[in-house]
């Protein structure tokens, strides 16, 4: 986005899909952005890396669900501005009838997101909040592009922890997904180790367009219910886990 803002933005406030983007190296970010990612990176400089791994993760999850499961079909949300190495993509590859409905509830992230998929018949971008995932489902299901009897692959990647007590919300996800579905998750975790940083990190984003909330490991885990949890080794390897750990966890649960 270029420094002259169209009407509508809000340049003042770092806005949490365009952090991120300034942390994968994207354009699509204002000062205030820039400087939030700055005073981050201040409080974990394994920030940058972080997000790659995020997205490593995110791409790994998606090439084993639509390869090894056959899972065809994807709901992404919270998916943001990344413009490479989205879930489509990835799926396309390995299954070029692979259909992807990202969500998100930033209206400008869906003004973004709509411009690069324009002509892609087999991916839509629709708004959407977390706040209201039967919403979201019959939104999903709108598009023609999902099937709710079918195995979906759901995403629910770095956007948890923008939510104060989301965990209602993503059991009727859960209770919404056919059977041999998955849920693909990755979150900020919060370790004692950091708790300082931790908490300069939530300083940061109580000043941008939404709070961040950490949680413990266990707290992250309970997204998935009774959902069977695979070995996140399979998507990342133990070391880089290892790692990631001190920022995030990732995981992903089949519906029995
Ligand atoms: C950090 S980005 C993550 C992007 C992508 N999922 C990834 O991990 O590469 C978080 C995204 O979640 C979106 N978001 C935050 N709260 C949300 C909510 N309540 N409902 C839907 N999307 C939300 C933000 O607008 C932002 O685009």
């Amino acid at each position: 986005m270029s420094e002259n803002a169209p009407l509508g933005i809000d340049v003042n406030t770092p806005n949490v899909a365009r952090i991120y983007d300034y942390m994968l190296g994207g354009k699509d970010n204002f000062a205030a952005d820039r400087e939030a990612v700055e005073q981050i990176i201040k409080a974990f400089p394994e920030s940058r890396e972080g997000v790659k791994l995020n997205r490593e993760f995110l791409g790994n999850a998606v090439r084993y669900l639509t390869a090894e499961v056959g899972i065809s079909q994807f709901i992404d949300i919270g998916a943001g501005l990344p413009t490479q190495s989205t879930v489509h993509q990835v799926a396309h590859g390995v299954n070029p009838e692979a259909r992807a409905v990202y969500v998100d509830n930033d209206p400008i992230v869906c003004v973004h997101g709509r411009a690069l998929l324009a002509n892609s018949p087999t991916v839509a971008m629709v708004e959407g909040d977390l706040r209201r995932p039967e919403e979201i489902w019959s939104r999903a299901l709108e598009t023609g592009l999902i099937d709710g009897g079918q195995p979906v692959g759901v995403l629910l990647v770095a956007v948890l922890h923008f939510l104060e007590d989301p965990y209602e919300e993503v059991a009727k996800l859960r209770e919404l997904m056919a059977p041999g579905s998955h849920l693909v998750i990755t979150h900020l975790s919060m370790r004692d180790e950091r708790s300082d940083d931790t908490e300069t990190v939530r300083q940061v984003y109580s000043k941008a367009s939404s709070g961040v909330v950490p949680r413990s490991l266990d707290d992250i885990r309970r997204f998935f219910g009774d959902f069977e949890l695979l070995d996140s080794g399979k998507f990342i390897s133990a070391h880089l886990l290892r790692r990631f750990s001190i920022l995030g966890w990732a995981g992903i649960g089949r519906k029995p």
